[in-house]
Order: C-alpha cells, then sequence, then structure tokens
C-alpha cells in the first residue's frame, strides 16, 4: 500500500509537510519524547539557559504581590497549561496555601505520567493542598472551565508562549481569551529583549545540550518513522533578529544529501536549512499589541532584578 493509501500519525503528517515544503521545517512541539524531556531538564539547569532562573527569582520575590494581584477574596482555581516538574510553580502554591487562601490546582498535561509525578510530588510538599489533574489537550481543559462559576487563573509560564510566531501568538491567546468567563485572569510568563549575546548564548550553550535538544527529533523522526538522518550531517545554529525578537533555531545541511523517510525521499542541498524552534523575546510595546489583538487587558508585571523576564497577569475584562 502506498503512503497515500495508509493513515498517517499526526508525526509523520507534519514531518512531510514541513520538509517537502521550500522553506524545510519541523514543529517543535515533538521535541518532547522522553529523551526531549530529559535534555530539556538539563537545559533548565544550564547556566546559560537563564529563563528558568529568573523566572523562579520572580516568584520567590513577588510571591505575596502575585497572590495580592490574583486573589479577591472569593475562592479560585488554578489552571495551569503545560505544568511540567512544577518547580517553580511550587514556590507560589506554598505561599498561597500559607497565606490562607481558598483554591484548586488544575495542571493540565498531554502527559499522564508527568501529571501522576508532579501530583505525588505536590500532595508530599504541601499537605492539603487541592490539585486536581487534567489529561489531556489545553483547549478540552479549557472548554470545561467555560461552565464552572469560580473564579479562574490560567498560568502559562516559563515563556512558552515564545514558540509562537505572531499570528500564532495572537490566534492561541484569542482562542484561550474566549475559553474564560468575565473577570478571569491570565498569568503569563515572557522572556524580554535583552543583550542580544545573552540570548544568544542560552539557544547555543557550551556542553552543546541545545543542539543535543534539537538533533534528537532527527534521531525521534529515524525510530519513530524509519527514517535514516545522520545527524552529523547536520549543524545546529541559532539566530537571534533584536528587531522581531525572535530567536529562531536551524539544522543545516552540512552537504548535499537524501534523506529517506518512510520510503519517502527527502533532498538537501549544502547548507539547506531546516527552521526548528523560534523562542521569542518581546519588549513592553510589543506585549501591549499582544494583549490588545488577543482582547485581554494588561493589569500587572513581575520582573526579576535584571529586568531579563517578566510575568504578566492580563485580565479578560468584558
Ligand atoms: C520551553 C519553549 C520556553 O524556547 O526557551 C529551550 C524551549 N528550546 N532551549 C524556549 C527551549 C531550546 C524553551 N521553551
Amino acid at each position: 500500500m502506498t503512503k497515500e493509501l495508509t493513515t498517517l500519525s499526526p508525526l509523520a503528517e507534519d514531518v512531510f509537510e514541513g520538509l517537502k515544503a521550500k522553506g524545510k521545517h519541523l514543529p517543535s512541539k515533538y521535541f518532547y519524547d522522553s529523551k526531549g524531556d530529559e535534555l530539556f531538564q538539563q537545559i533548565m539547569h544550564l547556566d546559560e539557559y537563564y529563563l528558568t532562573r529568573k523566572e523562579l527569582e520572580i516568584f520567590q520575590t513577588h510571591k505575596q504581590a502575585i497572590l495580592e494581584a490574583i486573589n479577591g477574596s472569593e475562592p479560585f482555581r488554578i489552571i495551569e497549561l503545560g505544568a511540567g516538574d512544577g518547580l517553580k510553580t511550587k514556590v507560589l502554591l506554598k505561599h498561597f496555601m500559607e497565606a490562607g487562601v481558598d483554591f484548586t490546582y488544575t495542571p493540565v498535561d498531554i502527559s499522564g505520567n508527568v501529571l501522576e509525578i508532579l501530583e505525588g510530588n505536590l500532595k508530599a510538599e504541601i499537605p492539603g493542598l487541592k490539585i486536581e489533574t487534567y489529561e489531556g489537550d489545553y483547549f478540552d481543559a479549557l472548554a470545561e472551565i467555560a461552565e464552572s462559576p469560580e473564579k479562574d487563573i490560567v498560568f502559562f509560564l516559563g515563556s512558552n508562549v515564545g514558540n509562537f510566531d505572531k499570528e500564532e501568538a495572537v490566534g492561541f491567546l484569542t482562542k484561550l481569551q474566549q475559553f474564560l468567563k468575565k473577570g478571569d485572569l491570565l498569568f503569563m510568563g515572557v522572556d524580554l529583549k535583552k543583550d542580544p549575546a545573552i540570548i544568544l548564548n542560552a539557544y547555543n550553550d557550551k556542553q552543546g545540550i541545545t543542539r543535543e535538544f534539537n538533533l534528537n527529533l532527527l534521531d525521534r523522526i529515524n525510530v519513530e518513522l524509519g527514517g535514516n538522518f545522520d545527524r552529523n550531517q547536520f549543524l545546529h545554529y541559532p539566530y537571534y533578529n533584536p528587531h522581531t525578537g525572535e530567536c529562531r533555531s536551524y539544522l543545516i545541511s552540512k552537504i548535499e544529501q537524501t534523506v529517506t523517510i518512510m520510503e519517502e525521499e527527502i533532498h538537501f542541498n549544502a547548507w539547506e536549512a531546516i527552521f526548528m524552534e523560534i523562542s521569542k523575546k518581546y519588549d513592553r510595546r510589543q506585549l501591549q499589541k499582544l494583549a490588545d489583538a488577543s482582547g485581554f487587558t494588561p493589569q500587572e508585571v513581575f520582573l526579576d532584578s535584571d529586568s531579563w523576564f517578566a510575568d504578566l497577569i492580563w485580565k479578560k475584562e468584558k
């Protein structure tokens, strides 16, 4: 049977779509298989990768101000999109518990495994925490929010929004906003524009973990789709554009070569690039435009001591 007559997995569909395009590209959401999860954990501990440290600093420094900004006096629910290991969020949850406020924590993730570990951890470390995990798609989770009467606060941390380009970010946040009730909040972590050398280093670490993180997707395609990428024939090249704030990562073919995936041949010219990931850095003006375009009203900005990273509170006002 030919490929066209069989049903392709979402990974296969996206890989063929991306590699047959004029400007080759692969979706960074596929970085996160079990090896990719492990590599991202390592990235978060790198000296060069300041994002995690800076957001943690913001939570530690401003936890009371954050609580005051999100807490009326009525009970609320926190819905965290892409909860991960909860290392940073834990700082806030602990503080909210100690302050005696009434809230429920709902981490949302596509990985049931991630959620199980997180739930076990949090229950052990924060006695009495009300936690209700949601395994599945972000928007399936948000669809249920519309039904509940309590005030919701959506956490979208860690500069995850940075993986979207301009149109995708507006599309995603508009959709999110439409699922919220009047008065609900978005608490979002964004990376800010700064010295380009600092940004570039965060995606070009000396140990080469970020290179591995990118090359791992080629390995994943080899294993899951029977590809024959030779990772040694590709170069990792991150590039920061200080005008747009986009840091884009590419894998570049060092030679002319043909790669076969599920019996399909993909040709590469020498120095042809695959665009792998966008990690966008924002400035104030861009954030205001993003809020306007997606129907949110900015309420608060919390910064680290260097103003490298920001956690924003945006409100759905009408
Ligand atoms: C998890 C999307 C925030 O773009 O900074 C880290 C992923 N990529 N190093 C980012 C990532 C390369 C990260 N986000």
